[in-house]
């Protein structure tokens, strides 16, 4: 399946006609902040500096097609409406097949900076992101398509359109290729979850279940084949573990053993590690963010964590206020973010400082796309 709309270039055009430029600062960093327009931005930095297959995660919250001029200190300005007061932080007016096309060139371009086992997570919201979702497959192939995350974004309001309340937006999350960095993520048990599932309660009053040692598949051989106190596991099955590792669990007291003399495995629900995540989250945005859009840390630090690793380079070429870039740093990743907004550079730098003070570092390189022709640079060296 394909989207055909005017204006769709060739992935050669894109990949051979966009140009690259140098950068003004010091590349020798694992971090960098990067102010430029993130066309030119990547293109240099597959072809100038090759960064090709280095990066092992890309978070991008770009503009949404609104038509909309975002200023410092508010949500959203209609354009008709800006005052002389208004601090632009950056304008999202891109539409239709002109908004799809300059997704899909970035898109091009940054699947050859990823390494084999990346990921990419694109935010983006109902109205335009399920032509995008199509334009996804396209580049990564959807079979590599993981899942599209509905992210709830804040509590309900009052809607005047005819029409039900909006309170997400979606992420759509993909690979390069099948064998990808996961560290697989668990959310908390609640409450409920806790009564629900863990029923039964220990002479303390702990509460837990359990669960059987044993897993389906017949093995012949190997320890998982073997006996655990004079028993082999039942037909068709293995036991999950080695029986030495049994005998321990059990001299811990960790093994239930029914009447009729079957074992099964105790799991205390305070010692439980959480319930594997679905594809609903709820990360509400900050009420009142420093920048226009600025994203929930908690839900860039649960992204990063599951799908990078420590020393993995992450990326996000439309960083606005460096929300990536800091749960990044949190988590001992590399960085690079990119923006084109000034303001955008600003908070970033900000962030990044209170962050370091705390860390007491000087934790990145900032850049420039030089876009001067070699004739000017050699003029000014
Ligand atoms: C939705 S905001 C990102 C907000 C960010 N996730 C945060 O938590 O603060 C989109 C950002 O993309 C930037 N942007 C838009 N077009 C760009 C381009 N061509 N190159 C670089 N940055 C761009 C804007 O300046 C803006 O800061």
């Amino acid at each position: 399946m394909e989207l055909h709309y005017h204006g769709k270039k060739s992935i050669s055009e894109i990949l051979e006609g966009t140009p690259a430029y140098p950068f003004d600062g010091d590349l020798n960093h694992g971090n960098l902040l990067i102010n430029g327009n993130n066309l030119l931005v990547l293109q240099s930095l597959l072809k100038r500096y090759d960064f090709s297959g280095k990066i092992d995660l890309i978070y991008i919250d770009p503009p949404f097609a609104t038509n909309t001029t975002f200023t410092m200190g508010s949500d959203r300005v209609s354009t008709v409406s800006l005052s002389a007061d208004d601090e632009v932080a950056y304008t999202d007016c891109l539409r239709g097949e002109e908004f799809l096309e300059f997704i899909r060139e970035r898109l091009i371009l940054v699947r050859e900076l990823m390494s084999d086992v990346a990921s990419i997570y694109l935010h983006i919201d109902y109205k335009i992101g399920h032509y995008i979702k199509i334009i996804m497959d396209e580049i990564f192939g959807a079979e590599n398509f993981r899942n599209d995350i509905t992210r709830i974004k804040c509590n309900p309001k009052n809607f005047s359109r005819k029409a039900y309340g909006n309170i997400k937006d979606m992420i759509l999350f993909y690979s390069k290729t099948k064998n990808i960095i996961w560290n697989e993520p668990r959310s908390t048990f609640s409450e409920d979850d806790k009564t629900r599932l863990f029923k039964k309660t220990d002479k303390n009053g702990r509460a837990y279940t359990t669960i059987p040692l044993h897993a389906p598949g017949e093995t012949k051989n190997g320890a998982t084949a073997s006996e655990f106190k004079g028993m082999k596991p039942p037909k068709g099955r293995h036991w999950r573990t080695d029986p030495r590792e049994l005998d321990a669990l059990d001299a811990a007291g960790l093994i239930e053993w029914s009447p009729s003399g079957n074992p099964r495995k105790m799991i205390y629900a305070d010692e439980a590690d959480g319930k594997k995540m679905q594809d609903i989250w709820e990360f509400k945005d900050c009420r009142y963010p420093v920048y226009p859009t600025e994203k929930n840390l908690d839900l860039l630090r649960t992204i990063v964590a599951a799908s990078s690793n420590e020393g993995s380079t992450v990326l996000d070429f439309f960083c606005g206020s460096g929300t990536t870039l800091l749960a990044a740093k949190e988590l001992n990743r590399n960085w690079i973010g990119v923006d084109q907004s000034r303001q955008a550079i600003k908070v970033t730098k900000e962030k990044l400082k209170a962050a370091d003070n705390m860390f007491s570092c000087n934790s990145y390189s900032y850049l420039e796309i030089d876009l001067r022709t070699a004739e000017e640079r050699d003029m000014s060296a």
